[in-house]
């Protein structure tokens, strides 16, 4: 008796075998493993059932092939299993959920004030960062503000409550008055960062956007310096065949001011419905000037011996002229739909 269930058994290993080779799929895979390992119906706990007949002495070695043979099976379909996954696409199971993790990217604004913050590191500029909460003499009064100059109205900038000479600074070059009260020229910093002004949010305003600034003072720094750096600075992030117009323009901090536009890189002027220029072939990109002498003086530079340039750009503005934002708002919302179309 046991020797026919000894022959019954090896007669199962081999079929499995046999059955295993046949296997094209994951359910085939399945119904194969239940087909043998099933606790209720599967081939091999049916041989349990056998055990009752035998005679005492048999039923531990009955046993034992009974387990031995259980073994085997499992291996041999584990063993398969883990081929059949690895090398069969259909093997992923389509219905299962997708995994929800969320990979980050670089938000817009970090992108493009990282580069050029790097067109400017690899020009031996360094960084310089400030408060964002500043004395009004930082943002107005050392910069040649006069009293009553309109940017220092109640409509235009935040002022503190209870404490009159503080205010969210309005642009970054308070930054540059700071480091210039503590550092004896040749200076050569950007400083970039938040800054804040009262206006209504709309398409192309927002209260809190980005700047970036620079400052070069050092001894016979003139115009064509100023010039010179911003043509290599624009063209490396415009494209190199950018050309530059400077304007006349005013800041109480720098004299001579000019206004900086760029040849526009979408139509070159030859589209009079051009989304960017209109026409005109021209972009405002940025202000600039040579530090006014006032402003040196008031930073304990002494104006007789040192001379500097400035000039200051918004981030946001750049995101809609190079990105094509129609609307400042996405900037701010965090709609990854939005988001991630950048970086
Ligand atoms: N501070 C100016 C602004 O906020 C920008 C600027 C910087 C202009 C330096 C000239 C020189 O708009």
């Amino acid at each position: 008796m046991i020797d026919d269930l000894r022959k019954e058994i090896e007669n199962i290993k081999e079929k499995l075998l046999n059955e295993i080779d046949d296997i094209q799929s994951l359910e085939e895979y399945q119904s194969l493993r239940d087909k043998y390992l099933s606790r209720k119906k599967g081939i091999l706990a049916s041989l349990m059932s056998k055990l009752k007949e035998l005679p005492p002495s048999e039923k531990p070695v009955f046993g034992n092939i009974l387990n031995s043979a259980k073994k085997f099976t499992e291996e041999k379909l584990n063993e398969f299993e883990i081929k059949l996954v690895s090398k069969s696409e259909k093997s992923i199971d389509g219905t299962l959920p997708e995994f929800d993790t969320i990979i980050g990217g670089t938000h817009l604004i970090t992108y493009i004030r990282r580069s050029i913050e790097n067109i400017f590191l690899n020009m031996g500029y360094k960084i310089a960062e400030g408060p964002e909460i500043e004395f009004d003499e930082n943002n107005f009064t050392l910069l040649n503000f006069k009293e009553d100059h309109p940017a220092r109205d109640e409509q235009d900038t935040f002022f503190i409550k209870d404490f009159p000479d503080m205010l969210l600074r309005t642009h970054t070059s308070p930054v540059q008055v700071r480091y210039m009260k503590n550092t004896k020229p040749p200076i050569k910093i950007i400083s970039p960062g938040k800054v804040f002004r009262k206006d209504e949010p709309d398409a192309t305003h927002v209260p809190v956007f980005h700047q970036i600034e620079g400052l070069l003072v050092d001894t016979d720094i003139n115009f064509s310096h100023l010039k010179g750096t911003l043509e290599i600075f624009l063209r490396a992030l415009f494209g190199d065949d950018t050309s530059l117009r400077f304007r006349p323009g005013y800041f109480p901090f720098t004299e001579p001011s000019a206004e900086v536009d760029i040849s526009c890189f979408l139509c070159g002027g030859t589209d009079n419905k051009c989304r960017i220029c209109k026409g005109s072939g021209w972009l405002e990109i940025l202000g600039s000037g040579m530090v006014h002498r006032e402003v040196l003086a008031n930073c304990g530079i002494d104006p007789d011996v040192y001379s500097g340039f400035a000039f200051g750009l918004g981030i946001e503005r750049i995101a809609m002229l190079k990105y094509g934002v129609t609307d400042l708002r996405f900037l701010f919302e965090n709609d990854l739909r939005f988001n991630n179309q950048f970086g």
